[in-house]
């Protein structure tokens, strides 16, 4: 994997089990913030694409092929970053004559509010067929085209469904906070980017009426707890205008289909916990909590 674009897989012809994984990039990022960028000098995903060369010393060193290019660059919807992507890709694909297949990774962006653009795939799509089918005139290599879209097959299928579990106020020139009894734990888009989600609150007993602006907050004690940042931005608040919530109303987080249940900060990535180890006061050593086991991380899915 090239850096904003990627050499993935470098298989070799001989024993598979030397296959290695290789990656690199290309510095094109294309996330809505830093955070969501994934290409670029400031993203470490990948091999930094002026290292390419050296790459292929490695791969001649071992007797390997390197057949497909892979990339990701993190969730926009700029049809001209996928352009100049696809671009620096077939760059790279030239270097590397045994790749087959060129894979453009994910990072579709979906809209979760409705002033959110979302990637069109049509607009997005013609230019790289244009630049694969001009390669293949050009070189007759014909490529192979993957992706890998997460988000975009079920960032709008999922709503979390919590409760108002106590509501406080700050004052003349405060706010008005609902907390919640979900948060960070669930949804780690707001507190980590600045992320948006459409809420929705729904009355316990009847439908509200009135509407009031807060600032929506999770139940850890932490302030960067928050449902409400300002855009891209997590350490500012942006009241949100919504219905009236009493304590134990509901509110709908929508759009959580992608990164909440499976990419929330616990078993991110299907990490497990580490372990934990005591200092003892004689200068040793006593592991008071296990590292969890991988199969924790499935065990409640039915
Ligand atoms: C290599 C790779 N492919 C695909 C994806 C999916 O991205 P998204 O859910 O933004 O489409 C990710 C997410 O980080 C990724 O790292």
């Amino acid at each position: 994997m090239f850096n904003a674009t990627s050499l993935n897989r470098c298989e070799s012809p001989v024993p598979s089990a030397l296959a290695r994984h290789c990656c690199a990039l290309i510095r094109v990022c294309s996330g809505g913030t830093n955070r969501t960028n994934v290409g670029g000098p400031a993203s470490s995903f990948g091999i930094w694409h002026e290292q390419a060369d050296e790459a292929r010393d490695v791969l001649k060193t071992h007797n390997l092929r390197c057949v497909r290019i892979h990339s990701h660059i993190g969730s926009g919807s700029d049809p001209a970053v996928w352009q100049r992507v696809a671009g620096l890709n077939l760059e790279l694909v030239r270097k590397f004559p045994d790749v087959t297949t060129l894979d453009l990774g994910g990072g579709f962006k979906v809209g979760r509010m409705s002033t959110e653009i979302s990637t069109n795939l049509q607009e997005v799509g013609q230019p790289i067929r244009e630049a694969l089918l001009e390669f293949e005139r050009e070189t007759g290599r014909g490529l192979h085209l993957e992706i890998e879209p997460g988000t975009y097959l079920v960032a709008n299928a999922g709503s979390l469904i919590s409760r108002i579990q106590d509501k406080v106020t700050t004052g003349t020139g405060g706010y008005t906070f609902y907390r919640l009894d979900t948060g960070m734990t669930d949804v780690l888009r707001p507190s980590l980017y600045g992320a948006q989600h459409p809420l929705v609150v729904v009355g316990r007993e009847q439908d509200p009426v009135e509407t009031e602006e807060v600032i929506v907050v999770g139940h850890c004690c932490e302030s960067g707890d928050i449902l409400t940042p300002a855009p891209g931005d997590p350490e500012a608040l942006q009241p949100r205008l919504v219905h009236q919530g009493r304590i134990d109303d509901f509110v709908v987080i929508e759009g959580v289909g992608a990164y909440c249940s499976s990419m929330c900060t616990h078993g991110y990535n299907s990490f497990p916990a580490s372990p934990e180890v005591l200092v003892t006061a004689d200068g040793g050593f006593r592991l008071i909590r296990r590292a969890q086991c991988m199969e924790s991380l499935w065990e409640r899915e039915l």
